[in-house]
């Protein structure tokens, strides 16, 4: 029985029908080129561009999953956190449709779906969960830098936070002091493949304090101030890479290293990443080695479901209406600062 899925908390349109664990049809519309003239994500050009794209994109949805709306089973969106009015277009465009067919509705929390990431296309989910609880779930992205303790299915805590600037914010802005476009993270981490990252050293924040929260901003700090000292180093194109790569490693190394250290101390089996910086390669690839040499099984969710996506929605959506949660009434308003708990 297929589930219909919106995601529009950002600035991504996207659309997915799930059935049984297994993505039928994903598709997401970025406006990520719209922002970059801007620096950023701009909140009322987000909201017009959802409505835009929303109704062609779940179509297209629909039309690939060989699904007609009369057959869906139910119809879920994202009811927080993110952009006001970005979450409203998505969460009220899905509970219309839940009232014209008649379908129990879901409004879901877009970070609890993150969580759930790493299982899409994986094999069966079933088997799967079970077998990947409990768990330290990362959820690193441009907004948030989350530590998350999931016992099991559906109950997790929140154990850990950024206090100031999330990881990709961290890529973002010291991206934006060398020059590079919005948003700069991957462009970092296709810089920093040919670069050393011992070149120059940076602090790794927090990296040793006994708890299992981030902070970024005085690495930033450190790089404005770096830049301001050695003005003509951008000039040189592997400086550059150099500059890059030192930056990623300092990010990377304190993700790296708090994500484990909570995995040893909680004696979970498992790991788990999400989140549009999941994709970056530097931090796969020391998860993956960490991973292996200190024995935790390591689910990464695929780089095309580390953004922003409705295949995630519609995976946990799904889960609940299996486990009986109560569906989400009709009316119910978005909550843009539903803190994950
Ligand atoms: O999850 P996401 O698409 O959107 C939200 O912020 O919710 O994450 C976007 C963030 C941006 O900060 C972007 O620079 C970062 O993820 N990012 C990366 C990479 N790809 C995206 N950061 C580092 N390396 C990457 N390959
Ligand atoms: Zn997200």
């Amino acid at each position: 029985m297929p589930l219909l899925a919106l995601e529009t908390s950002c600035d991504e349109t996207s659309a997915a029908v799930v059935d049984q664990g297994r993505v039928l049809a994903h598709l997401v519309s970025s406006q990520v080129q719209l922002h970059a003239e801007y620096g950023g994500v701009v909140p009322e050009l987000a909201a017009r561009e959802h409505l835009r794209h929303l109704l062609p994109v779940t179509r297209l949805a629909l039309q690939k999953a060989g699904v007609d709306p009369e057959q869906l089973d139910a119809v879920a969106a994202t009811r927080g956190p993110g952009l006001p009015s970005a979450l409203m277009t998505g969460l009220k465009a899905a509970q219309a449709a839940a009232f014209a067919l008649r379908r129990p509705f879901l409004g879901i929390h877009h970070h609890e779906a993150h969580l759930y990431s790493p299982w899409i296309n994986g094999p069966p989910p079933k088997a799967d969960f079970s077998r990947f609880q409990p768990n330290i779930s990362l959820i690193v992205s441009g907004g948030h830098t989350l530590l998350v303790h999931v016992c099991s299915e559906l109950n997790h805590h929140l154990i850990g936070s950024t206090v100031d600037d999330a990881a990709g914010e961290c890529f973002d802005k010291t991206g934006k002091l060398m020059g590079l476009p919005y948003p700069a993270g991957p462009e970092i981490d296709r810089l920093a493949q040919d670069g050393n990252p011992k070149a120059f050293v940076f602090p790794r924040p927090m990296i040793d304090e006994p708890n299992d929260d981030f902070s970024f901003s005085g690495l930033k700090t450190s790089v404005r101030y770096f830049l301001r000292d050695h003005p003509k180093l951008l000039q040189d194109t592997q400086c550059l890479r150099d500059l890059c790569a030192s930056i990623q490693a300092a990010i990377v190394d304190v993700l790296v290293t708090k994500t484990l250290r909570a995995a040893r101390r909680l004696c979970v089996g498992c790991i788990t990443v999400s989140g549009g910086v999941a994709s970056n390669r530097a931090l796969r690839q020391r998860l993956g080695a960490a991973c292996e040499r200190q024995r935790f099984a390591l689910m990464l969710a695929d780089k095309a479901f580390c953004t922003d996506n409705a295949a995630m929605i519609g995976i946990l959506a799904e889960r609940k209406l299996r486990l009986h949660s109560e569906p989400t009434p009709l009316d119910a308003d978005i909550l843009p600062s539903w803190a994950l708990e």
